[in-house]
């Protein structure tokens, strides 16, 4: 058995050990009271900004009410996808170990959005979406499957860096932390399974193609990251937080010093893997 086969049983024995049901597991109060904070200041995308500095403590509390609106709406929709591409894996391309956890992943995904639109719609009154354009295009050997893995691995890395500063935050709402610490523990294991599988598919076809196969992809990277972290910085929910002049307060947090320190601080895990593994060859401008 090889390695990434031997990783898929041993997570999948994780899956079932940790099984968990998302109508029962989670108790859900009528409303969650506002002198809490829903993310960290820290985590807010205005932090740091003048328009953060603008908003008095309530208002910078309501704020991190729709921050975490926008945080758990973006994961939601980045795991529509992922389920999608996720049955293109299963029975055909994949053995019957690696299709065996893949079921274990699917399943998981599809709580966590039930679990994520559940609060969405209880405490923030919606689940935001988000414009995502996609062009039919033509693939190298490998690349579609390679491609496909940078963007499951993107959406789940950054979100990880917030589930897990949240998760032990003792300012925040517990429903909050509870939530995210569920999610994190599921999402370690599609991390750990991501990367591996993301490395062999890499290996196998990177060299077989050609050089500005390789630069394209590299470049097309770079420019799924940013897009990835713009929608971090959604003017909609500036709006129902009241912040004066939503879209000029994202330009202007998107081009500060202070949010691109956050943006390089929560990426560096995965910038560094695509590093360590020559998907990338320099760190992207986020
Ligand atoms: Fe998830
Ligand atoms: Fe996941």
């Amino acid at each position: 058995m090889d390695a990434t086969t031997a990783l898929a049983v041993r997570l999948s024995h994780q899956s079932v050990k940790h099984l968990w049901d998302v109508y029962s597991r989670i108790e859900w109060p009528d409303t969650l009271d506002d002198s809490a904070w829903f993310m960290p200041p820290e985590l807010c995308s205005l932090y740091g900004t003048e328009a953060w500095e603008e908003l008095d403590l309530p208002a910078q509390r309501t704020l991190s009410r729709y921050e975490l609106g926008n945080f758990f709406s973006l994961t939601l929709q980045g795991e529509r996808p992922l389920i999608q591409g996720l049955v293109n894996q299963m029975y055909s391309r994949r053995n019957p170990e690696v299709t065996e956890y893949i079921h274990h992943f699917l399943d998981e995904e599809n709580k966590h959005m039930v679990m994520f639109a559940d609060f969405c719609n209880r405490y923030v009154g919606k689940v935001y979406n988000y414009k995502k354009l996609v062009l039919p295009r033509e693939y190298a050997k490998g690349e579609e499957d390679v491609t496909f893995f940078i963007k499951v691995l993107i959406v789940e890395e950054l979100g990880d860096y917030y589930n897990i500063a949240m998760g032990r935050d003792k300012r925040l709402h517990p429903l909050v932390a509870e939530i995210n610490n569920i999610h994190h523990a599921d999402e370690a294991r599609h991390i750990t399974f991501g990367r591996r599988l993301l490395k062999d598919l890499f290996e196998e076809f990177a060299p077989t193609w050609s050089a500005e196969t390789l630069a394209g992809l590299r470049s097309w990277l770079g420019d799924y990251m940013r897009s990835s972290w713009a929608d971090f910085y959604n003017p909609s929910m500036y709006r129902d937080a009241a912040i004066p002049d939503a879209y000029p307060a994202r330009q202007a947090a998107l081009k500060h010093p202070a949010c691109r320190a956050h943006r390089e601080r929560a990426s560096e895990r995965l910038v560094k893997y695509f590093l360590d593994t020559g998907i990338l060859e320099q760190a992207p401008e986020l």
